[in-house]
């Protein structure tokens, strides 16, 4: 079969074929009289149970690591074929989509109605699989505080993801990152709901797109609903979360996304949400989901959930009983159905109408995806298009442009930048400083030239290989003798005069099995010490008690708890983050000056790994529990700390000074809307670019406590040295809003306003405003 499949391929790749049965209702018929749900509708009556159950699943891994297809793969797609992913990242795009086409060709032309399998797959960096454009992660790219950016990212995420057939994204999370300990930090866009919203409002705008033919360019998943504060930071762990405490924290990005776009799916979180799993969560999933959010997408499960139910949370009594308990609650999708897989058993309950109607309705959310997506027509990828798509040259600069944008410079006490003039040189120190640190759902192999610069590497293309050296000092996790040569990395910085140090945590592809044991950031990690693992401390104490000016290099999804001697010692600290190929580049110019940081924080760094959490949106009886006249300032005070951090969201240095004015605030009553202006201008002497935030604090919230402060607004402006420019904020009074009892209310009266550049209390302005 498999070869009457590959004959037919130059064919198929050449152009749009329509593989659709012509035996039936016109509705099947790529004719554009018929809405996607007709013609789901007309091709759904002809199904038997066996095919319907088989769309709510499918094939998660078609090939393996070799680039051959899963042995499982013929026994799995029997019975669950809706759905199809690539499997392992570190397979080439090149190499593998002939094959890929095949076994799509091969499905549309077995099965009875000729139905294709859409392509679905994880798109964190980029592509899964190898040989895409790998751009920052979520957390580095929403430092970048660049939304236009942003959407040109996306754009050329989709065009490659298109590319290679993929129709289906499990795109983007809108977790609310209030958990420092929680490993998958690095895939979110930070700790703010309204930043979050924001990010992932352009991610589906820009992915659902229409294509010239009226089909839905790539489908969205927002995912994991819900999560966020999980216990211990651990991936598939319990959280509370009260009705207010849901609408008001956890719920605003799914809120203001749901408000603005229409994403085709939602994944469920692995978490047990107020105890009750939310793989069987009917109260979410229907009461709040579909009732009161008005969400219309399928919803899908994540990777086993399902079977958790009954091998983990024992809420079932079988894998038949989760399967059952899954689809009452409003599951319609098993992601990645497991050997067994769990809805193929609902085949038994089939006679009870409820369940039949459940499995009809998932059966048409999926068909009219697939049919609103255009699959039914391309059912492949095109060969040409990829070739000329993966790594197209504008897409490398995209992922340039986004690495210079997302690392945050922390402190800078006047060494840089430092242009390394003349026959200066360089020492590059640490673990991190010759591999690659992309985030656990990248295709990169961290210690592969072929996937991007690493820092040493961008600094010997930058300064010569004579000006430069590297030492590792220590190895990532290790602390036994044989990987650690720390006296060589002092001296290294001594004979260089200048060192930079890139210490973190590794967040890893789980296919790398060199360097995946020295993973300690990414799914399935929480991080129960927020320092620097191995030796890595004690590399940097080394390199500081030599006096040679340093600075240091954080990487990894996640903030980290910087100790007084760090800090105190060290001319500078740069965040990078998880920043794709490009961070060794962006590094260098931003370490030299050719390009002046913009980014800032979207998540606090602690002070401590006992005081968390951070965020700088924390309620005002957070902060207390001191008692003033002993001298104790609050319940946050050992060793020396400050509820509100040094380093909170929203902070980020420059090599140039702005002045952002006090704003104006005027109520707009008639259009109910507040206007703030304010006038940034660029009083240093380089050419810069600022983001101008925008805190809100209603003075008195009866019925409900609110935050310290709240971002509502931000924009990002670039000036030349002396120049200024106004920058307005439309805000509607809905955008000021709480929500009482899962109901918007937004209160009248006395409003704060801050305006400028940082959530610091040192770095803002205010004013006062009346609701009326
Ligand atoms: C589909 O299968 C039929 C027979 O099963 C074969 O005649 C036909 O050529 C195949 N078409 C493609 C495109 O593979
Ligand atoms: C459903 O009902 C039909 C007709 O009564 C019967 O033939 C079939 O065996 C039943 N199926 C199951 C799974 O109980
Ligand atoms: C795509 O490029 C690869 C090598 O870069 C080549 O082998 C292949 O034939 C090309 N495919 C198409 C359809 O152009
Ligand atoms: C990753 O790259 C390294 C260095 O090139 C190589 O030794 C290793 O085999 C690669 N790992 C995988 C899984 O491809
Ligand atoms: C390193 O090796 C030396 C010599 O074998 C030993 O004395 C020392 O304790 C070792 N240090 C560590 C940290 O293992
Ligand atoms: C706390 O702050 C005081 C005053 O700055 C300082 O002397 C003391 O060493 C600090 N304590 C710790 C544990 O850092
Ligand atoms: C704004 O209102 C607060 C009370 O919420 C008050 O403490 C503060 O002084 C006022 N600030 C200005 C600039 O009016």
């Amino acid at each position: 079969m498999l070869n009457a499949a590959l004959s037919a391929l130059a064919f198929a790749t050449a152009a749009s074929t329509d593989f659709t049965s012509s035996s039936s209702s016109s509705c099947q018929h790529r004719g554009k009289s018929c809405t996607a749900q007709q013609r789901a509708q007309a091709l759904l009556s002809q199904m038997t149970w066996e095919e319907k159950i088989g769309q709510m699943g499918g094939v998660r891994r078609i090939l393996s690591l070799d680039s051959t297809i899963n042995p499982n793969y013929e026994t799995i797609k029997k019975t669950q074929n809706g759905q199809m992913g690539f499997g392992p990242m570190f397979n080439w795009a090149k190499d593998i989509m002939p094959l890929v086409n095949s076994l799509r060709l091969e499905q549309v032309n077995s099965s009875r109605l000729h139905i294709p399998y859409i392509t679905v797959t994880d798109s964190i960096n980029g592509l899964l699989i190898s040989g895409g454009t790998v751009f920052p992660s979520n957390l580095a790219m929403s430092s970048s505080f660049n939304l236009p950016l942003f959407k040109g990212v996306v754009e050329a995420i989709r065009e490659e993801q298109l590319s290679i057939g993929v129709k289906w994204v499990l795109s983007p999370p809108l977790d609310v990152a209030r958990e420092p300990r929680y490993g998958r930090i690095g895939e979110l866009f930070g700790e703010d709901g309204y930043l979050i919203g924001e990010f992932g409002r352009v991610y589906v705008e820009t992915m659902e797109e229409k294509d010239e033919n009226g089909y839905t360019k790539v489908a969205c998943t927002i995912k994991h609903f819900v999560y966020g504060d999980a216990r211990g930071g651990v991936n598939t762990a319990c959280q509370y979360g009260g009705i207010n405490h849901l609408f008001n924290d956890q719920l605003r990005p799914y809120i203001h996304v749901l408000e603005t776009t229409s994403p085709a799916s939602l994944m469920v979180s692995y978490a047990t949400v107020d105890l009750v799993p939310m793989s069987a969560n009917e109260y979410m999933l229907q009461d709040i989901l579909r009732d009161k959010l008005g969400f219309k997408g399928l919803i899908m499960s994540d990777a086993f959930s399902i079977p958790n139910l009954y091998t983990q949370s024992k809420t079932a009594t079988s894998l038949e009983d989760a399967a059952l308990q899954a689809l009452n609650a409003g599951l319609q999708m098993e992601l990645a159905p497991g050997n067994p897989p769990a809805f193929p058993t609902l085949i038994s309950s089939i006679n009870d109408t409820r369940v039949a109607k459940l499995i009809d309705a998932a059966v048409l959310k999926m068909l009219e995806i697939k049919y609103a997506s255009g699959v039914f027509e391309q059912p492949l990828a095109n060969l040409n298009v990829m070739n000329k798509t993966l790594r197209a040259a504008a897409h490398l600069d995209l992922a340039r442009q986004m690495a210079r944008e997302s690392i945050v410079l922390l402190k800078n006490d006047g060494l840089l930048p430092y242009p390394l003039k003349g026959t200066g040189k360089l020492a590059i120190i640490g673990p991190f400083g010759d591999i690659l640190n992309p985030g656990s759902y990248a295709a990169v192999n961290v210690s592969n030239a072929r996937y991007g610069s690493s820092l040493y590497r961008s600094a010997v293309s930058a300064f010569g290989v004579d000006r430069v050296t590297f030492t590792q000092g220590c190895d990532i996790v290790d602390t036994t003798n044989a990987t650690n040569s720390i006296p060589d990395a002092v001296t290294a910085a001594k004979e260089a005069g200048f060192a930079v140090l890139m210490l973190g945590s590794l967040s890893d592809a789980p296919e790398d099995m060199t360097m995946a044991p020295k993973r300690t950031d990414g799914e399935f990690f929480a991080h129960a010490d927020l320092g620097f693992p191995g030796l890595q401390q004690e590399l940097l104490d080394a390199i500081l008690d030599t006096g040679v000016p340093t600075v240091l290099i954080l990487t990894g999804g996640q903030p980290f708890v910087l100790q007084q001697s760090t800090l105190s010692r060290v001319n500078a600290i740069f965040h990078s983050f998880l920043g794709g190929e490009f961070t060794g580049d962006a590094l260098i110019e931003l370490l030299t000056g050719r390009v002046n940081p913009s980014a800032k924080l979207t998540i606090s760094m602690p002070q401590h790994t006992g005081a968390i959490p951070a965020m700088y949106d924390y309620l005002p009886s957070d902060d207390q529990g001191g008692w003033a006249s002993l001298g104790y300032q609050s319940a946050w005070q050992f060793p020396n700390l400050t509820r509100t951090v040094p380093m909170p969201f929203g902070f980020g240095l420059s090599y140039t000074t702005f002045d952002i004015s006090t704003p104006i605030a005027t109520v707009q009553e008639k259009n109910k809307a507040v206007v703030v202006a304010t006038t940034v201008r660029n009083t240093g002497t380089r050419k810069g670019k600022e983001v101008v935030q925008v805190y809100f604090r209603p003075a008195t919230t009866r019925g409900l406590e609110f935050p310290v402060k709240r971002l509502v607004r931000f924009e990002k402006v670039e000036l030349a040295p002396g120049e200024s420019r106004d920058v307005n904020f439309n805000i509607p009074y809905k955008d000021l809003g709480v929500w009482i009892n899962a109901k918007p209310t937004t209160f009248m009266g006395l409003y704060n306003i801050w305006v400028g550049s940082s959530s610091r209390e040192e770095d803002l302005r205010m004013v006062n405003v009346t609701l009326v």
